[in-house]
């Protein structure tokens, strides 16, 4: 509820979903219908979800993230019929893209609808719209009866919530309810598919990948390619300006300045162990965000004096299996926060698969700051 005085402060209701059945899940719908922000988990990040077709509402989300109004966002809806309605034009690549990936983690920017409000579309003539596979955003979004417009349930510019204890670090006081069902299974946003233009392009990498969607739809364009963007001095950041409006703002951030680390496990372990032989005193409390392959090369004793000097070194798991340091990225960069990290270096992984996308993410949090071992 807004307060008499117009002061932004709600009681936010933080409830435990564990099947998506549970009563409260149909409340939150009823939140929902009635104007209000509910935050829910998807199996990419927790998103901050409001009517989509009502603009007071989708106006609330903006101003809870302190969200710039030129950054549209993305309506959730629970099936391919609900989607294709809220398009001026479905074609066959969107059938075929909603047949194969739906539910799940792809977004398809579409030709919108008239009816859907310029303040959703930030002023484009078109949609963004997912499907989402979780079984509690699901249910929410049943529940609703409306399309759900929804962002990541961050603050602008934070990273993305994977947790809902994330969403309360960021949201408390600025939402109604936070549904909490446990971590997200991906850990990283949605790809984006632009179908408005031809051909078809990623505008953001997710967990489809780039040659997931070439071997459904043929050719694709795309910002990262698997053959491109990766470890080494050859891999250059993307100059190329991004046509998802909201990839052009930082992203991801940790509120420590980062430094991506990208080479051989045997240099990042080299490069980790020279600042840890910095005179005492002279290094800054600092968080490492290693592989499982560096951490062995490192050994127990640099790790153990690294503790024992009061920084923070975290294993994100191998870097043949980027899956897993996606899953675990968001509450990584955020554990360094709340551990008071000065500043953090963070190893980059195999540039495939989910990979370009754990990258692409790391290069924005970062803001450009990178070391080629
Ligand atoms: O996984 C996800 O996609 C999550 C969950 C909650 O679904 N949502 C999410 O939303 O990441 P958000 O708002 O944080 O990112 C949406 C991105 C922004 O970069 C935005 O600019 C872009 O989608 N976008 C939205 N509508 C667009 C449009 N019509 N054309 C191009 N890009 C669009
Ligand atoms: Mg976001």
């Amino acid at each position: 509820m807004l307060a008499a005085d117009g002061a932004r402060q709600k009681k936010t209701r933080l409830w435990r979903i564990l099947a998506p059945e549970d009563p409260r899940v149909e409340e939150a719908g009823r939140v929902l219908r009635d104007g209000g922000l509910v935050a829910f988990p998807t199996e990419t990040v927790y998103g901050l979800g409001a009517n989509g077709l009502d603009e007071k509402a989708v106006a609330g989300i903006y101003a809870a993230k302190g969200r710039p109004a030129d950054n549209p966002l993305i309506l959730h809806v629970i099936s391919l019929a609900a989607a294709k309605a809220l398009t001026r034009h479905w074609d066959s690549r969107a059938q075929k893209a909603a047949e194969k990936f739906w539910p799940g983690p792809l977004t398809m920017v579409l030709p919108a609808a008239p009816r859907i409000p310029s303040i959703v579309t930030a002023g484009l003539d078109t949609v963004a719209i997912r499907v989402p596979a979780d079984p509690v955003a699901q249910a929410l979004i049943g529940a609703a009866g409306v399309p759900v417009a929804a962002p990541s349930a961050n603050l602008s510019g934070r990273p993305s919530p994977t947790r809902a204890l994330h969403v309360l670090e960021d949201m408390d006081g600025r939402i109604d309810v936070i549904l909490d069902g446990g971590p997200c299974a991906v850990g990283l946003e949605s790809t984006i598919l632009d179908l408005s233009v031809t051909p078809p392009a990623v505008l953001r990498p997710g967990a489809v990948t780039l040659r997931e969607l070439r071997r459904l739809l043929g050719p694709v364009g795309g910002e990262a390619d698997e053959a491109t963007v990766g470890p080494g001095p050859g891999a250059a950041s993307s100059a190329a300006p991004p046509k998802a409006p909201g990839m052009k703002y930082r992203h991801y951030a940790p509120l420590a300045p980062a430094t991506l680390l990208l080479g051989e496990p045997a240099a990042i372990a080299a490069a980790a162990a020279r600042l840890l032989a910095s005179p005492p005193g002279s290094l800054p409390k600092t968080a490492f965000l290693l592989s499982q392959e560096t951490w062995l090369l490192l050994g127990d004793a640099a790790s153990a004096t690294a503790k024992k000097a009061g920084h923070y070194c975290l294993r994100l798991g191998r870097r043949d299996r980027p899956a897993e340091m996606a899953a675990l990225l968001y509450e990584a960069l955020r554990a360094c926060d709340r551990a008071g990290a000065a500043q953090i270096f963070i190893e980059g992984c195999n540039p495939r698969g989910r990979g370009v996308a754990v990258l692409n993410r790391l290069r924005k949090a970062v803001g450009g700051k990178i070391w080629h071992l």
